[in-house]
């Protein structure tokens, strides 16, 4: 480890964005060493300006942190969190023999990273995690966090539990309330058995989630379970009436990201969703005719 206090960590931040620029600020306004590492002008504004947060959970703060364009020394653990879209030109700011021993912890959602970041880094380094949260850069280095929770999953089936034990307590000290998961498939599955029908709907039909399973229940039971049926052949949870109890209980006006990014424009995680699940259903021989259709039709639809 890179530090010697137990309890007092360095910690990288490779995409210091909504997820990434929240977890950054409040492991440094709990007295962690934080560097970001990212592009040459939000490196910049945040070396000079720190990294503003409004939040109602964690409240308004502004936490220093360092920032550069790429890891130089190593660090006890690099969180991941920039979009699919950007991971393979984002790793060439993280060299693997610069990292060392130190975790690398994506937060990215999905279920094809880690082996991308387990073919690059220590295998047994590689320690994903799930984030639920609702968070967004507006400008580099300024993050409203709109969401009454933040809370992490963290898994890695062959990361030493010490090492998962500790970066968790940290994180846990700092806001975010994080659980060691002992099954990274099922913490990933069950990610993603929640987001992808969310996420595919709604992009999809323009229409934010009270809309969706009202108008396009049939669709969304569907998919739902599709999606279950793949994530059991995974060894993820596989329960369609409890997501679909879970999509009941939001509020109506809720969008998924995936429609955000769509709505302005942005690069959307499609194929880490949506690709992914349809890769993961033929390894299987599952059959997901309406996730397929959907897909096809978010494609034409050009994106
Ligand atoms: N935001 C959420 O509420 C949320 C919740 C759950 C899961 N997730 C997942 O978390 C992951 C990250 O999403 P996000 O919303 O945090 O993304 P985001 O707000 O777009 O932040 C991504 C960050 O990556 C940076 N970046 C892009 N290309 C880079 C590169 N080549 N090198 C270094 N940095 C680079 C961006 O820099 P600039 O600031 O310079 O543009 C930005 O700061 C995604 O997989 C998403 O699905 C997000």
């Amino acid at each position: 480890m890179a530090s010697d206090a137990y309890d007092e960590l360095t910690v990288a931040v490779l995409g210091p964005g909504g997820t990434g620029g929240l977890l950054a600020a409040l492991l440094s306004r709990a007295g962690h060493r934080v560097i970001c590492l990212a592009g040459d002008e939000t490196a910049q504004a945040l070396r000079t300006d720190g990294i503003r947060v409004r939040s109602g959970q964690f409240g308004d703060f502004t936490a220093r942190v360092e920032a550069d364009t790429a890891l130089r020394e190593p660090v006890d653990a690099c969180l991941v969190a920039v979009k699919h879209t950007s991971l393979d030109a984002a790793l060439d700011r993280l060299p693997p023999e610069t990292l060392g021993d130190g975790l690398v912890v994506p937060l990215l959602n999905g279920v094809e990273h880690p082996a991308t970041l387990r073919a690059r880094y220590r295998p047994d380094r590689v320690a994903p995690a799930v984030i639920r949260v609702e968070s967004t850069r507006v400008a580099p280095g300024v993050i409203e966090h709109g969401s009454p929770f933040a809370e992490v999953d963290l898994a890695g089936d062959d990361v030493p539990k010490e090492r998962l034990d500790a970066l968790a307590q940290a994180l846990t000290a700092a806001g975010p309330t994080t659980r060691v998961l002992a099954d990274e498939s099922a913490a990933l599955w069950a990610k993603m058995s929640f987001l992808a029908p969310f996420a595919l709907l709604t992009t999809r039909h323009g229409l934010p989630l009270g809309d969706v399973r009202t108008h396009h229940r049939e669709e969304l039971t569907t998919l739902v379970e599709e999606t279950a049926a793949v994530s059991a052949a995974c060894g993820g949870p596989a329960d369609p009436a409890q997501a679909l109890a879970r999509y009941d209980a939001f509020p109506p006006q809720m969008k998924s990201s995936m429609q955000r990014d769509a709505e302005a424009g942005r690069p959307l995680e499609l194929d880490a969703i949506g690709g992914a699940l349809l890769r993961a259903a033929a390894r299987h021989g599952v059959d997901v005719p309406v996730t397929a259709r959907l897909m096809r039709e978010l494609t034409d639809a050009g994106h």
